[in-house]
């Protein structure tokens, strides 16, 4: 029964939370050498299963069994899966920030001289991996300061650095740009050239259809089929009608858009790096949003969209040098965050972990903790309105979780995020900013995302939505901000709005 073609076999896992059965007598077969995708919407079961085969939930917590390498496989725990050649880089990154890139390649791997770690040894090897990756940085470089396109650089040096036979990459470029996401993507080619094996998942379902070769789609917890690619009659469609059950007729809801008057305006807004002076990440950048409008922020990475997002809500970003923000026409300050609630902006921030998410919380209490006053009777909270706002988003945005009261540290990463946009909906913003609203959220759940969205345009709000993400912003906006090194330099309506034409003002080329 062996087949010689199979580095790793999982046979009918099941794994069960208390409450939940993430994943119930769930499949999956690699071929050796292979990239090999898994698919499925927010939910489904794909990091739990990842988890499953590194060890991070140990043999005897779960059923079924795992054959690598033609021997099954009873991992204790992940040094025992490593030892075994089997690596995961999670889809949160776990890289240490204040540490440099050789202490995180090497950390709890360290390269041992006569007389502790010899960290001469140690750069010179990090130096080797650095290269192999194609990273460029200095290897004492700390990596906080190198930007997340390079820190997943370093994860995968890191991995590299084990002796990996089967690497894990747990939505790899989620996080990053364009320019970064195919450097990466050539990078796994060049692995697989040499014989490695990678397990890939990822929502950028165009990414997985041009560099896998076999994809495993999980529903709910079931796996469902493995798509050969090389046998051709795989596309985006192809593996969305596995993940969902159906095609999906469309990637953006239907909307005509009803634009009033500007009711938000910024003018001249200049901001100073926090950490180097002189250095200006905004410069005189002015824009509007019309009451009913959508409107995007295009840029690459560095730009300075998240930057000048979060120096105007409540100047939580940089030093404020000059600027003006007018709101139905008043001029009003809004030195923090508190002041910029309390004018109806509400800001969902990029990075769900540090900024948005307090993980000891439950849905309900996350939902809303940023407008308590809309919950509270005779100067208390009332539980039972707690309890249905939170519900009601449940619902809409189709969260996968048994209840409200679950903590928000267990749901999946796109459940996660959407939970946050629901906690920045119901402050009832009159504008609300949102950062990369779905990164990581799969295609159903994006478009429910973007219904939200309307629904809160159509109510006379404004929104403002920073994506990388070019063809969102072109499927979503009634009007586009290009932004290049501090600058606005683009104003484009939608529908004149191309691709092309929008990466020209983004890059700092005359229109
Ligand atoms: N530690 C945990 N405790 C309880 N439930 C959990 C835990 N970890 C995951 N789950 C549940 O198991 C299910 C599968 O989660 P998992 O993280 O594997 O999804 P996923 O397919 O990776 O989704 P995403 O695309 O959003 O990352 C979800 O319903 C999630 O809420
Ligand atoms: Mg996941």
């Amino acid at each position: 029964m062996q087949d010689h073609h199979a580095i790793l076999e999982m046979r009918s896992i099941t794994k069960e939370f208390p409450g939940v059965k993430a994943l119930d007598e769930v499949s999956l077969r690699v071929r050796a050498g292979e990239i090999h995708a898994i698919c499925g919407e927010n939910g489904a079961g794909k990091s739990t299963l990842m988890k499953v085969l590194s060890g991070v939930y140990p043999h005897g917590t779960y059923d079924g069994e795992i054959v690598y390498q033609g021997e099954e496989v009873q991992f204790k725990d992940i040094r025992s899966s490593e030892a075994a050649g089997i690596v995961i880089i999670h889809q949160e990154l776990a890289l240490i920030p204040e540490l440099s890139i050789t202490e995180n390649i090497f950390l709890g791997n360290e390269v041992r001289g006569k007389l502790g770690i010899d960290w001469d040894e140690a750069r010179s090897r990090a130096k080797e991996l650095m290269a192999r990756v194609g990273l460029r940085a200095s290897p004492d470089a700390l990596v906080k300061n190198i930007g997340v396109g390079r820190q997943q650089l370093v994860e995968i040096a890191r991995a590299l650095a084990k002796d990996v036979r089967l690497l894990i990459l747990d939505e790899p470029t989620a996080a990053l740009n364009e320019d970064d996401s195919q450097h990466l993507l050539d990078l796994m080619r060049g692995l697989r050239a040499k014989g490695l094996t990678s397990i890939m998942i990822s929502h950028k379902l165009n990414e997985i259809e041009a560099i896998a070769d076999s994809i495993t789609i999980i529903r709910d917890g079931h796996s469902v089929e493995t798509l050969d690619v090389s046998a051709g009659g795989v596309d985006e469609d192809r593996i969305i009608r596995g993940m969902v059950g159906r095609s999906l007729e469309s990637r953006f809801p239907d909307h005509t858009p009803t634009i009033g008057e500007i009711f938000f305006e910024v003018d001249g807004w200049t901001v100073e790096d926090p950490e180097v002076p002189g250095r200006l990440i905004c410069k005189q950048s002015s824009f509007h949003v019309r009451r009913g409008e959508i409107v995007g922020f295009a840029g690459i990475m560095g730009a300075g969209r998240t930057e000048l997002a979060r120096s105007i809500f409540g100047h939580s970003y940089g030093r404020f040098l000059s600027g003006e923000v007018k709101i139905d026409g008043k001029s009003v300050s809004m030195p923090t965050v508190l002041s910029a609630v309390k004018n109806g902006i509400a800001y969902v921030p990029e990075d769900r972990k540090s900024l948005g998410l307090n993980l000891l919380d439950t849905i309900q209490d996350t939902v809303i903790a940023a407008n308590l006053p809309r919950v509270t009777k005779h100067a208390s909270i009332s539980s039972d309105e707690s309890y249905l706002a939170a519900e009601g988003y449940r619902k809409s945005l189709g969260v996968k979780a048994p209840s409200v009261k679950e903590g928000v540290a267990k749901l999946s990463g796109g459940n996660q995020q959407k939970v946050l946009l629901a906690k920045w909906m119901f402050t009832e913003p009159e504008l609300l900013i949102l950062d990369e609203p779905t990164r990581g959220i799969d295609v159903g759940a994006k478009f429910e995302i973007y219904a939200l969205i309307q629904q809160l345009a159509d109510a006379g709000k404004g929104v403002v939505v920073i994506s990388s993400e070019l063809p969102e912003l072109l499927g979503m906006c009634d009007r586009i901000y290009t932004v290049f090194e501090g600058r606005v330099t683009g104003d484009v309506p939608g529908k004149d709005a191309t691709q092309e034409g929008l990466m020209r003002l983004m890059t700092g080329a005359p229109a």
